[in-house]
């Protein structure tokens, strides 16, 4: 049942080429986006909306993370983004030009069902993105978009969070649509660049051993730190939960400027910093705070884009992606992460697929 390989986690990192593809299947058509018969939107409605709210939990609220660059960027609505345990108690502001996207792999999640609950009573508008047909989440929204992530078994989330964003990805492309936004004119572009994403994914997972090899330095720490900007700033908190979640490593993701605000005191010789740096509008100020970290003495391995080479010289060891449109390099730059968090665990001698604590559902407030 696991396909050869020794966890499920494993196998579902390996599967996320195949949940990427089938989660963009039969959603493009004649170099448009077409998600008519899942989302009831209309160019009328969508004018109507003027704020969108993403919630969710856990893994499913760093993907909301990404959301919020992506969705802006592409509508130019404005996007709100809670933890669902939170947005349900704050009394947030909602009507009926709301659209609050709720993100859940279970769609079984109690506190995103409540907060989409509050949501619907409130008159906003409520669309899904989960991966069960059927679940709670699925049937009380408005909308739906399904992820054809296929069951995820390992408690730690990897297919469902790519699958999540590619179903973000599709949305903000649908809505500039109706929008008609400025992007319109380059929607064939970012459509083969969406398209890349299972080959380059592949890509990725082919530098699995070299992610294996860098973590043998990581595993004997207790502490490390993962920095990032933009989006690559909610990858590193994704790589955060998972490398905490599976291998008790303590970690903490930061916003690479906010680390001279109090957290560089934290910078000690040998401490490891995995530094993403794929981010092209923010590459020079990503390597000006790796080479402070640098001279704290940190061991830095950095994630950047193929032909970024500059990085080379700022850090310990490199780590490339393949070329890849600034908005959708978060589905490559979480593979490495995730692999990270998964060797940890197996060199640890933790157990992958069932950590301690955790349920893979979580259904009490
Ligand atoms: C982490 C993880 C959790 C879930 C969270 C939400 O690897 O899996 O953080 O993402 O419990 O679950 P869903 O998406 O089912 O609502």
């Amino acid at each position: 049942e696991k396909g050869g390989f020794d966890h499920f986690m494993l196998k579902e990192i390996y599967e996320q080429p195949k949940a990427i593809r089938d989660t963009l299947a039969g959603r493009i058509k004649d170099g448009l986006v077409d998600l008519s018969q899942e989302v009831g939107l209309t160019a009328e409605s969508a004018k109507q909306i003027n704020k969108i709210h993403f919630v969710a939990c856990g893994t499913a609220y760093h993907a909301g993370l990404v959301g919020k660059t992506v969705l802006e960027q592409l509508t130019r609505i404005p996007v709100e983004i809670d933890v669902a345990s939170e947005y349900r108690y704050r009394n947030p502001i909602i009507d009926e030009h709301t659209l609050v996207v709720v993100v859940s792999q279970s769609g079984e999640t109690a506190d995103t069902l409540a907060a989409l609950r509050e949501a619907k009573k409130h008159g906003a508008r409520v669309l899904a993105i989960t991966n069960v047909v059927g679940s709670s989440v699925s049937r009380e929204a408005d909308d739906v978009i399904v992820t054809w992530a296929g069951p995820e078994i390992a408690v730690a989330s990897t297919k469902a969070y790519t699958s999540q964003l590619i179903a973000i990805y599709l949305l903000g492309m649908y809505m500039a649509q109706l929008l008609e936004t400025s992007v319109v004119a380059s929607i064939g572009n970012l459509l083969d660049e969406l398209q890349s994403l299972p080959e380059k994914t592949e890509e990725v997972l082919g530098q699995a051993d070299k992610i294996a090899e860098f973590t043998k330095s990581i595993v004997h720490h207790e502490h490390l730190f993962f920095l990032g900007r933009g989006m690559d700033y909610a990858v590193a908190l994704e790589g955060s939960l998972k490398l905490k979640e599976i291998s008790y490593i303590h970690s903490e993701a930061y916003a690479a400027g906010e680390l001279k605000h109090g957290t560089l005191a934290l910078i000690e010789e040998g401490i490891p910093v995995i530094s993403l740096a794929t981010q092209h509008a923010v590459f020079e100020k990503m390597v000006s705070n790796i080479q402070e970290v640098k001279a704290r003495g940190a061991h830095v391995l950095g994630l950047a884009s193929e032909g970024d080479t500059e990085l080379l010289k700022s850090v310990d060891e490199v780590m490339y992606i393949p070329t890849i449109h600034d908005l959708f390099a978060p589905v490559l730059a979480v593979v490495p992460l995730q692999l990270l968090a998964y060797y940890a665990c197996v060199e640890r001698g933790y157990d992958v697929d069932k950590p301690r604590n955790l349920a893979k559902s979580v259904t009490v407030e």
